[in-house]
């Protein structure tokens, strides 16, 4: 039984084994249906697959008017494959924006900012699209505007607001300033807003002026300018003169300044107290001139500074000085031994004028003579030898004049 069995056991391990033999050849043939299967399926695949793509470059920023291209690379995906370019919510393509004749290479010639943004690549074969992105971007130097633009009045107590906008790319650094005796004021600035708004509080005519936005990027700078003006406000005039008194000498020129303070700006006029200008004058900005003056032209001048919140006045008290022009009267004298005798010597001129009477050939005045400091000689019992010629002398600090009597004494 046991043999019997053992044998049994023997037959069943020998038709196990053979059995064994057959599973092996059966699983080698499943094994080989399965690989050409995955093999036929992979091949499958890779011939059925929808086309993958990719884009050089991927993200690219230039300049304005540069020129630039996106090449579109089918990485895999069965053929044929058709190639398109796309742009966001099927807008059309820019006039300058080209494709190549196998629709891999997009160019932009020129490029402006309306050209920025994503460019995608379709690619289409019978299994289906595939597509990637590109994106454009446009560096723009700045550009700023401002509102109001050109002039702006506001009144005194007002508050001015001057909006500046400004574009660019890379986003443009903005600023207002104030130009003030050639420097730069700075109101307000930004880096990271596109518009700024500089608020000017006016409480003087000098919160006025000019105010100027400037935007700053790497590429470039664009600045734009408006004028403040404070209106409504006025100043009187403050009338002021180099000189109140003034001395000149006959026949020189003079020159009279005279300055003004007040808003608006005053008008200066020059004018003559109860006298009209001398005839020879130039009245230029705060300026007279009178060229040549005479003794008549000594007096007072009056500079008037005007505006509209009213007026001032200043004075220039000028004198000419004129040498002495001596006359005697009477100029000729005949009188009887023992008689008496009134010469007087007039002079017109620039006083103080003094007088010194003297005989002409070298004779001494009779020591009888009174002569005073009026100029009048005097001699009260004319003597035969008082006869001849009599000088008088009219000195001033300007100069002197001679002028003579002649006396005759008969016996
Ligand atoms: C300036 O920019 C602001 C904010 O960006 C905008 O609201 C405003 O309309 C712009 N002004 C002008 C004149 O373009
Ligand atoms: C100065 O000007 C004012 C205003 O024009 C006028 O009223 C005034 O009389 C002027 N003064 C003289 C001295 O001319």
């Amino acid at each position: 039984m046991v043999e019997g069995g053992g044998l049994r056991v023997n037959k069943q391990i020998h038709r196990q084994k053979n059995r064994h033999t057959e599973r092996e050849i059966c699983l080698f043939i499943m094994e080989a249906i399965r690989a050409t299967l995955i093999f036929s399926s992979l091949l499958l695949t890779v011939l059925a697959q929808k086309p993958v793509v990719s884009i050089e470059p991927h993200s690219v920023a230039v300049k304005q008017d540069d020129t630039v291209s996106f090449r579109c690379h089918v990485t895999s995906g069965a053929q044929p494959v058709q190639l398109e370019w796309k742009r966001p919510n099927n807008q059309p393509l820019a006039d300058n924006v080209k494709v190549g004749p196998d629709g891999s290479v997009l160019t932009i010639a020129s490029a402006r900012p309306g050209n920025q943004g994503q460019y995608r690549c379709v690619a289409t074969n019978t299994q289906g699209k595939g597509t990637n992105m590109a994106i454009l971007t446009v560096k723009q130097p700045p550009k700023v505007r401002v509102t109001p633009a050109g002039q702006v009045k506001v009144k005194v107590g007002g508050v001015s607001s001057l909006e500046c906008n400004a574009s660019g790319k890379p986003r443009p650094s903005i600023t207002w300033f104030k130009q003030e005796a050639g420097r730069e004021l700075v109101v307000v600035s930004t880096t990271t807003l596109t518009s700024v708004t500089a608020k000017v509080k006016v409480t003087a005519p000098q919160d006025g002026g000019t105010f100027v936005c400037r935007a700053q990027n790497k590429d470039g700078t664009s600045e734009e300018k408006v004028e403040l003006k404070v209106e409504g406000v006025a100043i009187e005039p403050k009338a002021t003169v180099d000189q109140t008194d003034l001395t000149a000498v006959e026949g020189q020129t003079v020159t009279m300044k005279c300055q003004a303070t007040g808003s608006p700006t005053p008008v200066i006029t020059w004018s003559k107290l109860r006298a009209p200008l001398p005839w020879q004058h130039r009245a230029e900005g705060g300026t007279l001139t009178l060229s040549s003056v005479g003794r008549q032209d000594s007096g007072q001048y009056i500079c008037n500074a005007t505006n509209s919140a009213g007026f001032s006045e200043a004075y220039v008290q000028m004198e000419v000085d004129t040498p002495p022009y001596a006359t005697t009267v009477p100029d000729h004298v005949t009188a009887r031994r023992g008689a008496s005798l009134r010469v007087q010597c007039i002079a017109h001129g620039s006083h103080p004028i003094s007088f010194q009477w003297s005989r002409v050939g070298g004779a001494a005045i009779s020591s009888g003579a009174k002569i005073t400091k009026e100029g009048v000689l005097a001699i009260a019992q004319l003597k035969v030898t008082d006869s001849g010629t009599y000088r008088c002398v009219a000195t001033n600090h300007v100069g002197n004049s001679e002028t003579f009597a002649i006396v005759t004494v008969r016996a």
